[in-house]
C-alpha cells in the first residue's frame, strides 16, 4: 500500500508510545485515525494533539480483550467512518518482569491476554469486515525482537510476542488473495510508556508472582528514556507498508544476536544426506497431504455457496 489518503486506520494503543506515533505519522499521511485504548485520559490528549494538526481523529475507550467491547468498537468506527478500516494496527501491549518459576495464573492470564488475545480479537473482529468491504487493506502488528527467542525474566511476555510473529505469518499467507498485506513490527526499545503497563492491570488479575512497585516502574522508564522516538518508528512503519515487507525491524543492533539465534537452529539439523530416503518419504507425504486438504477445502466452499 503506497496511498493513504483518506483511509481509515484503527490503532489499538493509539493513545501512547509507538500506537500514537503511528497516529501522528499516518494521520500526516492523510488517514482518518481511529484510537483505541484502554486509557481514557490518554485518548483525550492524543485526541487534542491530532486534531490540533488538522488531522481527523476518532477516540474509542476499549479493552482489547473484552471481545463484545471489541465489535461495538468495530460498529462504532463504521457508524462514524462509513465503513471499516483500511488499515488495522495492532499495537497495545503490556508487560511485567520476573522469574519464569514465579509466574502466576494472572501473570499469565494479563500478559497473555492482551498481547495475544488482543491481538486475536483484532483478527477476528475486523479480518471478515475488510475481506466483506473488498477495498483490500493493511495489517501491521506489533510484536517485538524478543518474539525470536525465550527469556528468562520475561517469559510470558516472549511468548505472547512469538506467537504473534507466527500469527501475522500465516495471515500474511492467507490474505494475499484479498489484496490484504500483513506485517508484523518487532521492535528493540522503544522511547514510551511501557514501563506504566501495571498500572491498567485489570483488578481481577492482580496475583502477579514479580515485583511490581514504583522502583521497578521507575528503573523501566530509565531504560525506556533511551528507546527509539515512536514518530522514527512509524516512519520505519510507513516504509515498510509501502515495501510490503512481512518483517519490520528497524534495530541494526539486534542482527548480531538474531544471527547468531538463527544459527543456533539451523546447526542442530542434520544434513539431508544423513537420511536421504527418509527426506523424500516424508516430504512427498506432507505435500500430498496439503494438496488434498486444500482441494478439499476448496470444493467444501464451493457446496456452500451453492
Ligand atoms: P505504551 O504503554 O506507551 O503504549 C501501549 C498502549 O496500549 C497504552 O496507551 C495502553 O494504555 C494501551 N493498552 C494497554 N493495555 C490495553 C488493553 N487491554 N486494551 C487497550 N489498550 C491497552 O507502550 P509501547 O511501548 O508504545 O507499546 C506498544 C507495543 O510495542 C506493545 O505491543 C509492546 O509490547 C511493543 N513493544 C514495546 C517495546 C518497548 O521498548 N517499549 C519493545 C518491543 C515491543
Amino acid at each position: 500500500m503506497k496511498d493513504f489518503q483518506g483511509k481509515i486506520a484503527f490503532i489499538t494503543g493509539g493513545a501512547n508510545g509507538a500506537g500514537f506515533g503511528q497516529a501522528q505519522v499516518f494521520g500526516e499521511a492523510g488517514c482518518r485515525i481511529v484510537i483505541a485504548d484502554i486509557r481514557q485520559d490518554a485518548i483525550d490528549r492524543a485526541l487534542a494533539e491530532l486534531r490540533g494538526r488538522g488531522i481527523e481523529a476518532h477516540g474509542i475507550q476499549l479493552d482489547i480483550t473484552d471481545r463484545e467491547a471489541y465489535a461495538r468498537a468495530a460498529d462504532e468506527v463504521e457508524r462514524v467512518f462509513g465503513g471499516p478500516p483500511q488499515l488495522l494496527f495492532n499495537t497495545a501491549g503490556v508487560n511485567s518482569f520476573g522469574p519464569a518459576e514465579a509466574s502466576t495464573y494472572d501473570d499469565y492470564d494479563w500478559l497473555l491476554g492482551v498481547n495475544l488475545g488482543g491481538v486475536v480479537n483484532g483478527m477476528v473482529t475486523f479480518v471478515p469486515r475488510m475481506i466483506r468491504a473488498n477495498q483490500g487493506g493493511y495489517i501491521v502488528t506489533t510484536s517485538s525482537v524478543g518474539g525470536f527467542q525465550g527469556s528468562a525474566a520475561a517469559s510470558i511476555y516472549s511468548a505472547a510476542k512469538a506467537a504473534v510473529i507466527n500469527l501475522m505469518e500465516s495471515y500474511r499467507m492467507a490474505l494475499e488473495k484479498y489484496g490484504i498485506g500483513v506485517s508484523v513490527l518487532c521492535p528493540a526499545n522503544i522511547r514510551s510508556n511501557i514501563a506504566e503497563a501495571t498500572k491498567v492491570r485489570p483488578a481481577h488479575l492482580k496475583n502477579t508472582g514479580y515485583l511490581e512497585n514504583e522502583d521497578t516502574i521507575a528503573s523501566l522508564h530509565s531504560i525506556h528514556r533511551h528507546g527509539m522516538d515512536p514518530i522514527v518508528l512509524a516512519q520505519h512503519v510507513k516504509e515498510g507498508i509501502e515495501a510490503e515487507q512481512l518483517y519490520i525491524i528497524p534495530y541494526p543492533e539486534v542482527r548480531e544476536h538474531l544471527q547468531k539465534h538463527f544459527d543456533d537452529i539451523l546447526n542442530s539439523i542434520p544434513p539431508i544426506e544423513s537420511d536421504p530416503e527418509g527426506v523424500k518419504e516424508r516430504t512427498e507425504a506432507l505435500q500430498n497431504w496439503a494438496r488434498e486438504r486444500t482441494k478439499m477445502f476448496s470444493q467444501g466452499r464451493e457446496q456452500e455457496k451453492a
